[in-house]
């Protein structure tokens, strides 16, 4: 079965192509990417209204490379798979309305797949795919989440951030130094030539005892830091930089270790944007080969939204057989869409 995933909640454009068979794990057979971050960059931020029009002019050109790359004609593709939510709500509906609209014409199903679905299983794409049960670090832009996962479908959430995302905290402090956007990457480079214990800045709930996380604080700390150096900022930024990104990994770090230690697993999967820190990847590493524990991470390339991960979670799912995809393309989006509540596995119910 070829199933195409087109992704288009936030500001990359992406669409993959995925094979899969009764058994084994899909395949990747092509995917393609437009990123607009140099378009929104001016703005030092995403502009909703703009990403949009970009995703329109976008969608079908990457198509057509994606179906060039496999050398495959439109008719072939079984399922168009998209993401349906969470993103902003405009961005989504280019998505899904090109999705429905392929699809309607071509007289083969849609399945609207859940974002973070996505990101949590684009791991299985890489050269060393995990296997169930793990934890999931999931880290991106707009969410920082602990889950437990125990199949496809099968998420029972441990902890989330109760204010800012890592993603947001990398990007917040990085635009009040005066990096460009996004700041993750920007913040961790110029992190390389800093000392991460120069400032003693906060790790929110490092002691709360649970699961649960707090970057908004950390934000704050890193403004009063940058106005008490007032005209020493600029020689002191690097050390800023790296204090601000030990902060965070400190605390998402600990709180994985936790995680494990809770739940007793000894496999982490950690996926999302900031799964691409290397200072991240460096210190799990460290810690999990202490204690027996393997990690996986997407590849580079797919921590970042994209495609495939689209595709590969559309695939998955009906593999499973956990939902048949539909021939209803009357589609909603879900800008605002939980994939586990606390205590609770499995994904929410689509709304009729
Ligand atoms: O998963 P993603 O592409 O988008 C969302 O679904 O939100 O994540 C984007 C986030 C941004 O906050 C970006 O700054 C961050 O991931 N990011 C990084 C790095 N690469 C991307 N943060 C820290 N270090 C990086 N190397
Ligand atoms: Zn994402």
């Amino acid at each position: 079965m070829l199933v195409l995933g087109i992704e288009s909640s936030c500001d990359e454009t992406g669409v993959a192509l995925v094979e899969s068979g009764a058994t084994g794990l899909p395949r990747l057979a092509a995917h393609a990417l437009h990123s607009q971050i140099a378009m929104h960059q001016a703005y030092g931020g995403v502009v909703p209204e703009l990403a949009s029009r970009d995703h329109i002019r976008r969608v079908l050109p990457l198509t057509e490379a994606v179906l060039a790359q496999a050398a495959r004609g439109l008719e072939a593709v079984d399922v168009v798979a998209y993401t349906r939510g969470p993103g902003l709500a405009g961005a989504l509906l280019v998505g899904a309305g090109v999705a429905c609209a392929l699809a309607a014409a071509l007289g083969k199903p849609v399945l609207g797949v859940h974002h973070l679905e996505g990101h949590l299983l684009s791991p299985f794409l890489s050269a060393d795919p995990p296997e169930f049960p793990f934890v999931a670090l999931l880290v991106s832009g707009g969410h920082t989440q602990l889950m437990r996962v125990d199949g496809v479908g099968r998420y029972e959430l441990l902890g989330e951030t109760i204010d800012d995302a890592a993603g947001e905290a990398f990007d917040k402090s990085a635009k009040l130094m005066g990096l460009p956007y996004p700041g993750g990457p920007w913040l961790a480079k110029l992190a390389e030539q800093g000392d991460g214990a120069a400032f003693k800045l906060p790790r929110p709930l490092l002691h709360s005892g649970n699961l649960d996380f707090s970057f908004a604080g950390l934000k704050t700390a890193v403004l009063t830091q940058a106005r008490k150096l007032g005209d020493q900022l600029e020689a002191r930024k690097p050390d800023l930089a790296a204090s601000t990104q030990a902060a965070i990994v400190e605390v998402l770090l600990k709180k994985s270790l936790m995680a494990l230690d809770q739940t007793g697993l000894d496999r982490l999967v950690v996926a999302g944007g900031v799964g691409a820190n290397r200072l991240l990847r460096e210190q799990l590493d460290a810690a999990c080969a202490r204690r027996g524990v393997r990690v996986h991470y997407p590849e580079l390339a797919l921590c970042t939204d994209n495609g495939a991960m689209i595709a590969m979670a559309g695939a998955m799912r009906l593999q499973a057989g956990i939902e048949a995809a539909s021939e209803r393309y009357a589609f909603d989006v879900k800008p605002r869409w939980p994939l586990a509540r606390s205590g609770e596995a499995g994904m929410p119910a689509p709304a009729a």
